[in-house]
């Protein structure tokens, strides 16, 4: 088996794009590698968050993991506050990382908006703490969503120039697990934009909190187009809304888009809406009730953290203590 790391930002409430681009995979690979899960509270922090719901987004967030069967005896589930060492591997990071290869981030641009110099300085630097996380575990299997594949090329950039700089094999070349149909599952009123939690209208995305009755009632006011759905895939390129409706039905049917398209292919919207609500209901509606239970026991979810936090430094403090020694701090 292999070291696993990622992470969430506990901010908001995980959605479809969160779940079929990287927790179901998060959950899958448990049975044979050693995984360690990450609510990344600093990085969170890059934007504003008021104090009291950050706390309390990081708890139903930890809720809604456990729900979705992240097991937390066998793996790692812990806020990254808690343990010190990202902070401090961060901090070299910041010095070996260059200036020019931050300006590149795609995502900084995006979410700094036009006045970038009114961003904070961590939402600039965000990719660092994020290479630091994983690298303090040495872990090299990260499962991510498409969003996050430059940030994972930076990692290696910073591990190889640290490597280089310091003339030692210390950390291992990253991989990512992107999955092929899910990595980028798109606003369901845009297709053209990918479904996030930052987006002012729920319309576009499905929370893993929603019921039965407001799936159902995203998928029918999804955008779609009135030409039936194809036979072929082909048939679908121009077709955005389509296609993500058409992906996401695939990845939770498990079924290719082909199979999908031989089912539904000649036929409108409306019965493939109503099947594809169902299938999402099933899916989502256990891990809604799960959560809900889960909740009733704040203190629980607390020491789950706790004990997470003491098994995941346990790993990553003498990582990291050893690369404060590789750059030149006294022991
Ligand atoms: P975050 O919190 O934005 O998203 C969590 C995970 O969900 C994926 N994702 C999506 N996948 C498919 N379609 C979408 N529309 C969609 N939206 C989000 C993301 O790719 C991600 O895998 N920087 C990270 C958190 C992080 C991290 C890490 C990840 C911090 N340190 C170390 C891996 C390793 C983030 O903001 O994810």
């Amino acid at each position: 088996g292999k070291r696993v790391f990622s992470g969430i930002q506990p901010t908001g409430i995980p959605h479809l794009g969160n779940y079929l681009g990287a927790i179901q995979y998060w959950v899958d690979i448990q049975q044979d590698n050693e995984c360690i899960y990450c609510l990344v509270d600093m990085h969170a922090l890059t934007v504003w968050q008021e104090p009291v719901s950050l706390r309390k987004q990081t708890l139903e967030q930890t809720a809604v993991l456990l729900a979705a069967g992240i097991d937390p005896n066998k793996h790692i589930l812990f806020n990254q506050s808690a343990v010190s060492a990202h902070a401090r591997l961060a901090w070299i990071f910041n010095c070996v990382a260059r200036i020019g290869w931050m300006n590149r981030m795609t995502q900084f641009k995006d979410k700094a908006g036009k006045n970038r110099e009114a961003n904070s300085v961590g939402l600039y630097v965000y990719p660092n703490l994020m290479a630091a996380d994983i690298l303090a575990y040495k872990a090299t299997c990260v499962p991510v969503g498409e969003d996050q594949r430059q940030h994972l090329e930076l990692t290696n950039d910073i591990a190889q120039k640290f490597n280089h700089d310091y003339k030692t094999g210390f950390f291992p070349v990253v991989e990512g697990f992107i999955p092929k149909t899910s990595a980028r599952v798109m606003n369901l009123r845009d297709g053209s934009k990918k479904m996030s939690k930052s987006d002012p209208s729920e319309q576009g995305r499905i929370e893993l909190l929603d019921e039965d009755d407001v799936i159902t009632n995203k998928i029918k006011r999804a955008k779609s187009d009135s030409e039936p759905l194809p036979s072929e895939q082909e048939g679908l390129s121009h077709r955005l809304e389509a296609l993500n409706l058409v992906s996401i039905y695939s990845v939770l049917a498990k079924q290719s888009v082909e199979q999908v398209l031989q089912d539904f292919g000649g036929k409108g919207f409306s019965p493939f809406k109503s099947a594809l609500s169902d299938l999402l209901i099933q899916k989502i509606a256990p891990i809604r009730e799960e959560t809900k239970k889960m909740l009733a026991d704040k203190q629980h979810l607390q020491t789950i953290l706790k004990q997470g936090a003491e098994k995941a430094s346990a790993i990553a403090d003498p990582i990291v203590s050893e690369a404060e020694y590789i750059v030149g701090f006294l022991k």
